[in-house]
C-alpha cells in the first residue's frame, strides 16, 4: 500500500483520487481496526513464475486456489470490462475472506472505516490484502484502467458479492464481521475501552475529548471512598500492527516503564482507582505538524512523544465540566521513570 486516504461518499469519478479537501489520510491502524490485513512483498521475489512464489504462500495460509486475473479493456474487451469494472464498483460483501495479491498495474480498494467512512487504499504490484469477510468495500482500477492480480481462494474459485443491504446484513458472515471488530480490544494492561478494566485507548485525536468528557463525568459522579483516583495519560507513536513496533523507539521504550508504573499505582491506590489512558499518534499526523490536535489542546499540549502526565480527580468540580478541567496536574514527563510516575 503506498497510499490511502479518506473519500467522500459520493464520486463523480471513480477512477480519480476523490481525496478530501483538504486530505485526509488513512492508516494502517485505521485498517487493522476492520481486520483488514495488508502486506508488501517485493515485486521482484514473486516474478514472472507466479506459481513458483504462491504455491508456498497458499501452503502457509492453508488456501487451495488461486487464479491470475487481468482487469483491462485491452484483455477483456472495453463491453467486458466495463461490465466488470461497474460490477466491482459497487458496494458489497463476500461470505468469504477476499485475498488479493497484486502483480502488475494499480488499482483502488475502498473499504469501509469503523465508522462506515470510505479509506480508499492504493494498491500496486507486490500488495497482498486481505478485506475480510462480512465488510463493505468495493474495487475499481486508477484511470490507467489496468490490473493484473492473483486471486486466492480457500476452496472452490468463485466470486460471491452481496450488495449492501438488508440481505447482506442478514449474512453470517456480517454478523461476524461486526462481532469482531465490537469486542474490546486486549491491551498489555487488560481490555481496552471497559470502565470495569480503566483501560483507554483513544485512536482519534478529534473523538478523544468527547469519549474522555463520558469517562471522566462517570468517574467523577460515581467515584467515592478516600483515595484519590488518578489518571495516567500516555501519549505515544502508535504500533504498526504488522511488526508489533511503534514507529517511536522512545515511546516502545517508554511503554514497559509506564505499564509498570500503571501496576505499582494500583497496588497504591486500587485499581478501580487508577485509569490508564493511552493517545496513540500517528506519524503522518503528528510529525512536522505544528497543528497537530495534540500539541494545541489546552490540557496535553505535548511538546514530543513520549509524554506522559499524571494527575488527580478534583472532587469540587463539575462532571459537566471537560475531562481536563476535573483533574489536577501532578506530574508531567518526556522520559518516564517507574519510581517518579508511581510515588506522584
Ligand atoms: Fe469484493
Amino acid at each position: 500500500m503506498s497510499d490511502c486516504w479518506y473519500i467522500p461518499e459520493k464520486v463523480e469519478d471513480p477512477r480519480a483520487e476523490n481525496r478530501l479537501t483538504p486530505n485526509v489520510p488513512g492508516s494502517y491502524e485505521k485498517l487493522a481496526e476492520v481486520n483488514v490485513f495488508y502486506k508488501r512483498y517485493d515485486p521482484n521475489e514473486i516474478s514472472d513464475d507466479v506459481e513458483a512464489f504462491i504455491t508456498p504462500f497458499l501452503k502457509h495460509i492453508n488456501y487451495q486456489h488461486f487464479d491470475v486475473v487481468n482487469l483491462n479493456p485491452s484483455v477483456l474487451g472495453e463491453e467486458k470490462f466495463d461490465s466488470l469494472a461497474s460490477q466491482h464498483f459497487e458496494e458489497h460483501l463476500h461470505e468469504d475472506d477476499e485475498v488479493r495479491l497484486v502483480i502488475g498495474g494499480t488499482g483502488y480498494f475502498d473499504i469501509r472505516s469503523k465508522e462506515d467512512k470510505w479509506i480508499r487504499v492504493l494498491v500496486g504490484p507486490g500488495d497482498a490484502v486481505v478485506v475480510p469477510a462480512g465488510i463493505y468495500h468495493r474495487f475499481t482500477t486508477t484511470p490507467e484502467k489496468n490490473i493484473r492480480t492473483v486471486r486466492l481462494f480457500k476452496t472452490n474459485p468463485r466470486w460471491l458479492a452481496v450488495p449492501r443491504g438488508p440481505k447482506a446484513e442478514e449474512t453470517e458472515a456480517r454478523k461476524q464481521f461486526l462481532k469482531n471488530i465490537s469486542s474490546p480490544r486486549e491491551t498489555v494492561c487488560g481490555t481496552a475501552n471497559a470502565y470495569d478494566n480503566n483501560v483507554f485507548t483513544f485512536r482519534f485525536p478529534l473523538e478523544m475529548d468527547n469519549e474522555l468528557n463520558k469517562v471522566m463525568a462517570h468517574y467523577a459522579t460515581t467515584h467515592k471512598g478516600d483515595q484519590p483516583l488518578v489518571a495516567i495519560v500516555f501519549v505515544m507513536g502508535s504500533v504498526d500492527p504488522l511488526t508489533g513496533k511503534s514507529w517511536c523507539p522512545p515511546c516502545a521504550e517508554a511503554k514497559p516503564v509506564v505499564n509498570q508504573a500503571v501496576d505499582r499505582l494500583r497496588h497504591k491506590y486500587g485499581a478501580g482507582n487508577t485509569l490508564y489512558i493511552e493517545l496513540p499518534v500517528e506519524r503522518p499526523a503528528y510529525l512536522g505538524n505544528p497543528s497537530f490536535f495534540y500539541r494545541k489542546h489546552p490540557f496535553l499540549q505535548i511538546q514530543s512523544v513520549p509524554t506522559v502526565i499524571v494527575s488527580h480527580l478534583k472532587r469540587s468540580t463539575a462532571p459537566t465540566s471537560p475531562w481536563y478541567e476535573l483533574l489536577e496536574e501532578k506530574l508531567r514527563t518526556l522520559e518516564p521513570e517507574v519510581n517518579a510516575i508511581a510515588s506522584s
